[in-house]
């Protein structure tokens, strides 16, 4: 983060502290549900970025994450920081927060009778999800070049046809490496019936171009059928030069 920075008016309203110690049992459990299942997974079919960034930041299925060791760790590997707040931000605040290498983070946790599926964020899809990533630094540019343009673009359809980039990269992009498909889209990440899904056979694997995935809309409801594969997290970095032709900022 740049020492010049300054949050955003219309974020300030969200801003929290994380309260570790009013975590219950009940919670911490449902860390260590959630950790172990999709770690299950994960060993084998998360791409090796992310499984770098779980063991650099410590996140072990023991507890749930203390916000301010996670950015001592990112502060090093990418100058990247989190910065815990009540839930979804204006998109706006959103944006001028990454693109100053600030993540809004959530951080409680779903309740233990909606393990599957919540609608909100929570600090599992949030830095389960999303934080180990950032731990890797071209993964941590390209979010932050994202964020760059995703802020200086005012019109609602281009703001939906970034938005489409944003959900088949950032929250369920697919790798090729090796040979073999991994993950590392959040969403596919943190949840277990579209990580599934994928393993499974049951989505559709295109290879990534840019035109194409600003074209292809997103589905919000059901499991998805169709997602985008890249060859290394350079293809997308090296893509955002594009993308600022695109959409002309
Ligand atoms: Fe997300």
């Amino acid at each position: 983060m740049s020492e010049l920075f300054v949050i955003p008016e219309d974020a300030k309203p969200y801003i929290v502290q994380q309260k570790y110690e009013q975590y219950t049992t009940v919670e911490q459990d449902t860390w260590k549900y959630l950790y172990d299942r999709r770690m299950q997974q994960l060993r084998e079919h998360a791409c090796q970025e992310y499984l770098e960034g779980i063991s650099a930041l410590g996140l072990t299925d023991e507890k749930m994450p203390v916000v301010e060791r996670l950015n001592a760790v990112l502060q090093k590997r990418t100058r990247w920081m989190l910065l815990p707040v009540s839930g979804f931000l204006p998109g706006r605040a959103f944006f001028d927060l990454l693109a100053a290498r600030v993540f809004p983070t959530t951080t409680y946790i779903r309740k233990s009778d909606s393990l599957e599926y919540t609608p909100e964020p929570d600090i599992f899809h949030d830095v389960f999800g999303h934080v180990p990533m950032h731990a890797h630094l071209v993964f941590a540019d390209y979010l932050q070049a994202f964020a760059d343009i995703a802020r200086r673009v005012d019109n609602d359809a281009d703001q939906e046809r970034l938005g489409r980039l944003f959900w088949y990269t950032v929250e369920f992009g697919l790798i090729r490496q090796n040979g073999k498909l991994k993950l590392y889209g959040s969403g596919i990440i943190s949840s277990h019936k579209e990580a599934s899904n994928v393993i499974d056979g049951g989505c559709r694997i295109l290879d990534f171009d840019l035109d194409r995935v600003l074209h292809t809309a997103v589905k919000v409801d059901e499991l998805q059928p169709a997602l985008f594969a890249i060859d290394s997290f350079q293809q997308i970095y090296d893509a955002t030069r594009e993308v600022r032709r695109v959409f002309k900022v």
